[in-house]
């Protein structure tokens, strides 16, 4: 193949993180993994349904400068296959059957990649973060208003693993274990490490990864609560915060569409 026709991958793409309340992006610069203009945050439109949700995805991406071959990368907290979303644990139930990209690529014209929160977090982590350069299994947990997991084997992600649902002594994992039930029990440190000890074993008995990085906001006061832990394998704080799902997004999509 001659030079001129060897596909340059882009120094540029863009990320979308939706949540629950907020709705934010930002381009990311891909060499170093990170924002390459601040970020904008939009509240979620209520009721949050796909329509609403598309067009102010667009409002966002519409609101910076960019080059129209710049690909978009979107975290949705569900499981999202070839584009669909196929669960909605925290979200509005109308979204299970959309096909995301679908939404935001006629909303945006643009070229789309959609896939869940936690994948595109973790996948930060590996390429820019607490898990640089880490051969092996990487298990990325994020702890927010429910559990996220992202599995990542010698770089490679292996998708909607949704971890936050496995059945623990009788209970769906998250509904006794996400950031949120700390907050609405008012569990402290010590009590809520006790439930996350109990997780983090479980996982680590079914995976033996070579490393559990702990993500989601809760993640900044890892020193409450990471040392309190017993567990085999070793654990770490993510490193790229509330950034790390638009980072990981943006990376994700310029590998699919760049
Ligand atoms: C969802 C996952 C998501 C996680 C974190 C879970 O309830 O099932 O898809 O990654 O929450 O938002």
């Amino acid at each position: 193949m001659s030079d001129h026709k060897h596909k340059k991958s882009p120094e540029t793409a863009f990320g979308i993180d939706i949540g629950g309340s907020g709705i934010k992006g930002a381009p990311v610069s891909l060499a170093e993994g990170e924002f390459a203009a601040d970020r904008l945050r939009i509240p979620t439109p209520q009721p949050s349904t796909p329509d609403a949700v598309a067009e102010t995805v667009a409002k966002v991406v519409n609101s910076f400068d960019l080059g129209k071959d710049v690909p978009i990368g979107v975290t949705f907290p569900a499981v999202i296959l070839h584009g669909v979303a196929q669960s909605a644990a925290n979200v509005d139930k109308s979204w299970i059957g959309t096909n995301v990209e679908k939404a935001v690529h006629d909303a945006t014209g643009r070229k789309v990649l959609a896939v869940n929160d936690a994948d595109a977090a973790g996948y930060a982590e590996v390429v820019y973060g607490a898990a640089k350069g880490v051969q092996g299994v990487v298990m990325v947990v994020t702890l927010g208003t429910g559990i996220g997991s992202a599995l990542i084997v010698d770089g490679h992600l292996v998708p909607n693993t949704e971890l936050g649902h496995l059945e623990i002594d009788g209970y769906d994992a998250e509904s006794r274990a996400a950031e949120s039930v700390r907050d609405r029990e008012g569990l402290d440190w010590a009590q809520w490490a006790e439930r996350l000890q109990r997780y983090f074993t479980v996982v680590e008995n079914l995976f033996w990864p070579d490393l559990f990085v702990v993500g989601g906001g809760v993640s900044k006061h890892h020193k409450d609560f990471l040392p309190l832990l017993d567990i085999r394998t070793k654990i770490v704080p993510a490193e790229l915060r509330n950034a790390a799902g638009i980072v990981g997004a943006a990376a994700l999509a310029a590998q699919a569409h760049g």
